[in-house]
């Protein structure tokens, strides 16, 4: 696209069933925000849009559990994930939730205007009913024996002992999670969106025009393309959701992936009340989803297909997934209890946010699944962060007290060398610059470690605290240009590692 007026940033919705842990961090939030805060550092117009994902199966089956409302997990969670967000300095202009007024409203008319449209198809399936507890039973409410490895507690659309996928039919002994009884067949009717309809559009604008996607993007929208798309509903019979806005749908709730993206829409209208649909509907408007591999269906196929099919919306731009980051070795695990929670972390790492989001930022899945060990965020803490940043920054200082009382000295005579280091600034700049514009976050990163890098060199090779006694006038124009790199680097960090850059400024009264 030409160069855009205005950028719409948004992040996955998270589920508020939960605390976020490191994985969510380092697939989605952190590189979301280092793109926010990178071109709010150009004088960009931007907005940064997240929110919780408060509707779904899985949280009604939590409150059922725990003897709560769905409304008082998602009340729980909301406020736990949205304070582990300000604490790591996720920017968002706002942190919604998808129970909110305007949502219901937003997701409702939206709905309705595809069905007005005629966008959709009414099919007829049978599916399990509760008669006990009088109600349909989502895929997850339903419990048997695997077909494939006889694990007597298959879920509806999931083994976790043997992981295949499954259809509630498919189960053998199937019964109710809720009531234990055994479950009889229903007539129900639900709408689709004939996704199969869209397959041409979405292979032009994908596969041919959206060649520069990732790769793990590209190739799994290619995969599926390939496949061929089917119908999808997006109805659900469960009393936990947006309600369909149809005479004659009680007891039917938008299905939990058609309200969530529309979420992002939702949370933009009440940041922006009356300046929204610029963002969302002009053509010089980029817009970018920040998700993770298991969103990218979503994102790439089914959200664009709901936006094409009403009209009046822009499509993404990118959607620069990352893939899966794993802990010591093992998948991350709500369930299992296997993870770093994000407010865990600060229990034992007070004040230490920007360690955390450098070390997930270095070692980001942004091209395969990925490992975080406390070995290398111990390595690259201690020789990364200290050795470099922190040994550079607080020698410049240091000397700068000892020998000009705290005062930036004049730049006096320039050498060759001093001019070639100079100039290796603005190179670095720039390549910072074109690893951030295309998502390469971990190079980009690397390219800011290159300045501080530059100036350990610098100090290594000129000496200045043996000059001391004999030159001053050099000791003046070395110390003058490490404060400059210094100051550079300051806003190179900023997007990576806010709180740092925010003490940094402080230390050099810029
Ligand atoms: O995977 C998830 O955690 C989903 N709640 C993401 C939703 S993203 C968007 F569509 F809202
Ligand atoms: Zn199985």
């Amino acid at each position: 696209m030409n160069k855009p007026k205005r950028y719409l940033v948004t992040s996955a919705l998270p589920y508020a069933n939960g605390p976020i842990h490191i994985g969510h961090l380092a697939g989605v939030y952190v590189p979301a925000d280092i793109y926010v805060r990178y071109l709010r550092s150009k004088g960009e117009d931007v907005v940064f849009i997240g929110g919780s994902d408060e509707h779904g199966v899985p949280i009604t089956i939590k409150a059922r559990k725990e003897g709560v409302k769905p409304q008082d997990i998602v009340d729980k969670y909301h406020s736990i994930i949205k304070k582990s967000f300000e604490d790591f300095g996720i920017s968002f202009d706002i942190y919604s939730r998808t129970t909110s007024k305007i949502h219901y409203k937003t997701a409702s008319d939206f709905f309705k205007k595809l069905y007005d449209n005629n966008k959709f198809i009414e099919k007829t399936s049978e599916q399990y009913y509760d008669e006990e507890a009088h109600q349909f039973l989502a895929d997850r409410y339903i419990v048997g024996d695997c077909p494939h490895c006889g694990n007597g507690g298959a879920y509806g659309d999931q083994c976790e002992k043997c992981g295949s996928t499954l259809s509630p039919m498919e189960l053998k002994n199937p019964h109710s999670a809720i009531s234990g009884s055994k479950p009889t067949l229903r007539e129900t009717s639900h709408w689709y969106l004939p996704l199969n309809e869209y397959e041409n559009f979405l292979k032009e604008w994908i596969l041919e025009n959206h060649k520069e996607w990732k790769a793990n993007v590209y190739g799994q929208c290619k995969s599926w393309l390939d496949l061929g798309l089917q119908p999808r509903a997006v109805s659900r019979d469960l009393d936990w959701g947006v309600p369909i806005p149809v005479e004659g749908a009680q007891g039917k709730v938008l299905y939990v992936w058609f309200d969530a993206p529309i979420g992002y829409i939702s949370n933009t209208i009440e940041l922006l009340p009356n300046d929204w649909e610029k963002y969302w509907k002009d053509e010089d408007s980029k817009l970018v989803h920040f998700i993770g591999k298991d969103n990218i269906v979503f994102h790439c196929i089914v959200f664009p297909s709901m936006l094409k099919a009403h009209g009046e919306y822009i499509l993404p731009d990118n959607v620069p997934a990352n893939e899966f980051l794993n802990l010591e070795g093992d998948k991350l695990s709500t369930s299992r209890n296997w993870a770093v929670w994000l407010h865990e972390y600060l229990e034992e790492f007070q004040g230490k946010e920007d360690v955390l989001r450098y070390v997930l930022c270095a070692n980001a899945p942004e091209t395969k699944d990925n490992d975080f060990t406390w070995k290398d965020f111990q390595t690259r803490n201690n020789s990364e962060l200290v050795a470099v940043l922190g040994n550079f920054v607080n020698r410049a200082l240091v000397l700068t007290a000892k020998y000009f009382d705290n005062k930036v000295p004049e730049i006096k005579t320039k050498t060759d060398y001093d001019n070639e280091v100079i100039s290796e600034i603005p190179k670095i700049k720039q390549s910072i610059e074109e690893s951030l514009a295309t998502y390469r976050f971990r190079e980009a990163l690397k390219e800011t470690m290159s300045l501080a890098r530059l100036g350990n060199k610098y100090l290594a090779d000129t000496e200045p605290w043996k000059l001391a006694a004999t030159d001053m006038e050099r000791v003046s124009t070395i110390l003058a240009i490490s404060l400059q790199i210094c100051a550079n680097i300051t806003i190179a960090i900023e997007p990576f590692m806010p709180f740092t850059a925010q003490k940094l400024r402080k230390m050099l009264n810029i």
